[in-house]
């Protein structure tokens, strides 16, 4: 398997774009898993603070280790949305290939001066750690959200863009171009879809030289993932989606086996609906003759 950074390389030069996906527990991990293996693309976890709280830190770390050794999936491992340096510093023990360093809350010179001094601690640890950076606030819950966070609304500019990465360093970028965690319910019954600013994207690509990663990838206009892409997206983060199809599989299965108690039964309803997200988000990434 190659090195995350050779992987990101390969996705910036044209080829084999990295999904990434959010796992909660073993169910989502077997979905990544078993779409990796079967479409042989290589692959991103991401577990959020909340998520690795649920799953364990060094529990996901070591699933990781035994998929890649065991059936030779091209799989990394990301700590999603890290708010503090200790978890940050954790997740880089632990072994994980990328950490998002998150401070995109905070005013812009905060977030360059705190980034900067993450990022050189967290290379101390791991030299060959990924770390990302974020720019522009596009909301924080992998939900279900009532509306659009009006802070989202603003984009991040190629200006402030290429600022951040020169005096931070970090290896990766994520911006606002038009993204926002969550779903909108009428994104939910697929009326609506999330749409990027593609000229911004390609500008942001331009003045920073970094990989850049797509947030709040769920309910995105196919066409705008696939130019996008083309325009210089890396990676690209998909989870309200995947939380969804779990509770409906979940609640399909839960109809089908009514009178059922036994969990390896039930579960795999849940497990082969995010699969089905995972393995059609994953093509299409990989689509227009990529890959
Ligand atoms: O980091 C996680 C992603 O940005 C997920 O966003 O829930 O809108 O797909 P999403
Ligand atoms: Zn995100």
């Amino acid at each position: 398997m190659v090195t995350v950074r050779e992987a990101l390389q390969n996705a910036s030069t044209g080829h084999l774009e990295l999904g990434h996906f959010n796992v909660s527990d073993l169910s989502g991990f077997h979905a990544v898993v078993h779409v990796g293996r079967r479409l042989n693309l290589p692959l991103m976890i991401g577990v959020s603070e909340g998520e690795r709280e649920y799953i364990g830190v060094k529990e996901i770390a070591l699933l990781v280790k035994m998929a890649r050794d065991e059936y030779g999936v091209s799989l990394y491992l990301n700590a999603d949305h890290t708010h503090s340096l200790e978890k940050a510093k954790a997740a880089a023990e632990a072994g994980f290939d990328e950490v998002i360093f998150d401070l995109s809350r905070k005013p812009f010179e905060e977030n360059i001066r705190e980034t900067k001094q993450a990022v050189e601690i967290l290379k101390s640890i791991r030299p060959g750690l990924i770390v990302e950076g974020e720019v522009g606030y596009i909301g924080s819950s992998s939900e279900i959200v009532e509306s659009v966070p009006a802070e989202s609304l603003k984009l991040t500019t190629p200006e402030e863009a290429a600022q951040f990465v020169a005096e931070t360093k970090v290896d990766v970028l994520a911006p606002a171009v038009g993204n926002m965690h969550g779903l909108l319910p009428s994104m939910v019954r697929g009326e609506t879809h999330k749409r990027l600013d593609i000229e911004r994207v390609r500008q942001i690509k331009q003045a920073t030289g970094a990989f850049l990663t797509l947030h709040g990838g769920s309910g995105t206009a196919d066409g705008d993932f696939v130019a996008a892409i083309q325009a210089g997206l890396t990676i690209v983060h998909i989870n309200t989606e995947l939380r969804v199809a779990w509770r409906r599989g979940l609640e399909d299965s839960l109809k089908t086996h009514a009178h059922d108690v036994t969990p390896y039964k039930i579960l795999p309803g849940a497990e082969n609906a995010m699969e089905d997200v995972v393995a059609r988000r994953l093509a299409l990434f990989n689509s227009n003759g990529r890959g």
